[in-house]
């Protein structure tokens, strides 16, 4: 029992079996067709495990966030035909967010959730930090399991928390920092170095003195931004020089005109910053080439527009070139590393965004405490392995 989860094999037998299946296929859809269906195949290795042995298997997952009733938007039918084609003979429930139960994790709804299964396995390692009913339920009353995708990314990402091969070199970014500052702190006490990008550099940069112009900024949590600079500012690597939009300009819009062009650090007034520069691509690529271990998340600027996407590109081949142990934090930064045709050069990309910063950042998730309860998990005393 790893990180004291039970795993496939702590179940009892599952032949002839009813087995709830809690997945994360809420993924994406354009024009009601998926547009990427990476998440239902990462489940397919449990549900094979459980279908090959003779369980009868239905699964469960949430898609996007209706308000606790039906949505035609965010109806599962979808999901329902490509699971069809990829895993015959599994059936696939309701969407769980229709109801108001799931989020509120009411107890009522667990029992409906449970009602005539005989087992429960958690693979939604995506969903796996909220709270809900369909995550934490289920394991106070059947034998439960964490699936093979769930139990190897925790395996993956709570290794890199525990006993990385050093150096180790984290890469940050997205658009705000007020929701990293968390995970940056856990990091700090884990990686060498935290190489940061993206729209949250800009209250770094505040923080340091220099002018924004019109870049996103979080007045706030200049402060906090501050203290760390202070702290750890020989561990925390900030962009030498930013790719921005002048005034005019219209973001994912190139037609709309505006000067695009390489600022520096201080930027003027009217200006955005919306790319990391070519400068700083080259310094975050030869610390990623010397790491033994790299962790990515969070793109280095708007990637969707073709004239920010740069840095985010060059990123993302660094971490394709680098010779140590490479994972994606999920996300936008999974994202972008399909885009640019790199997903297969990576060692893990995970499929939660949320639910792997939360697992970086804390070392547990609401998900794998209520695993460690299950009435077949082990007990403190006959395992060791749990933290
Ligand atoms: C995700 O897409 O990150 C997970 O499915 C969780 O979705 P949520 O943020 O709506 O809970």
């Amino acid at each position: 029992m790893p990180y004291g989860v039970p795993v496939l094999e702590d179940l009892p037998s599952v032949e002839g079996r009813s087995v709830l299946v809690r997945c994360d296929f809420n993924v994406p859809l354009r024009d009601g067709e998926i547009a990427d269906d990476h998440r239902i195949r990462a489940a397919l290795p449990t549900l094979e495990w459980l279908t090959s042995r003779g369980a009868e298997v239905t699964a469960v997952t949430h898609l996007g966030r209706p308000k606790g009733a039906p949505d035609p938007a965010f109806d599962v039918a979808p999901v329902r035909a490509r699971l069809a084609e990829l895993a015959p003979g599994v059936t696939l429930g309701e969407n769980l967010r229709f109801s108001p139960g799931e989020t509120a994790n009411d107890p009522d709804f667990v029992d409906e959730l449970v009602a005539g299964h005989d087992l429960y396995v958690n693979d939604a390692f995506g969903a796996s930090h909220r709270a809900h009913a369909s995550i934490v339920g289920p394991p106070s009353r059947l034998p439960s399991a964490a699936g093979r995708l769930l139990a190897q990314e925790v395996s993956v990402l709570l290794d890199l928390r525990r006993q990385p091969r050093r150096p180790f070199v984290a890469i940050t970014g997205g658009a705000k920092v007020s929701d990293k500052l968390g995970v940056i702190r856990a990091l700090l006490n884990i990686a060498d170095e935290i190489l940061i990008g993206g729209g949250m550099c800009f209250t770094f940069f505040a923080a340091m003195g220099h002018s924004v112009g019109s870049s996103l900024l979080e007045p706030d949590r200049v402060d906090d931004c501050r203290a760390l600079l202070d702290e750890f500012g020989d561990r925390l690597v900030l962009p030498t020089d930013v790719v921005a939009l002048g005034p005019g300009g219209r973001l994912g819009d190139p037609s709309a005109g505006g000067e695009v062009r390489n600022t520096g650090r201080s930027l003027p007034e009217g200006w955005m910053g919306l790319d990391i520069g070519p400068g700083a691509a080259a310094e975050f690529g030869d610390r990623i080439a010397e790491a033994s271990t790299v962790l990515w998340n969070g793109p280095m600027g708007v990637f969707e527009d073709p004239r920010f996407e740069a840095g985010t590109r060059s990123v993302a081949q660094s971490v394709a070139d680098c010779r140590g142990f490479t994972v994606i934090g999920g996300g936008d930064s999974a994202a972008a590393i399909a885009q640019f045709g790199l997903d297969d050069r990576v060692d893990h990309i995970s499929t939660g965004g949320g639910a792997s910063l939360e697992l970086i950042e804390q070392g547990d998730l609401p998900g794998l405490e209520a695993l460690r309860r299950a009435p077949n998990a082990a007990t403190d005393d006959d395992d060791d392995e749990t933290e």
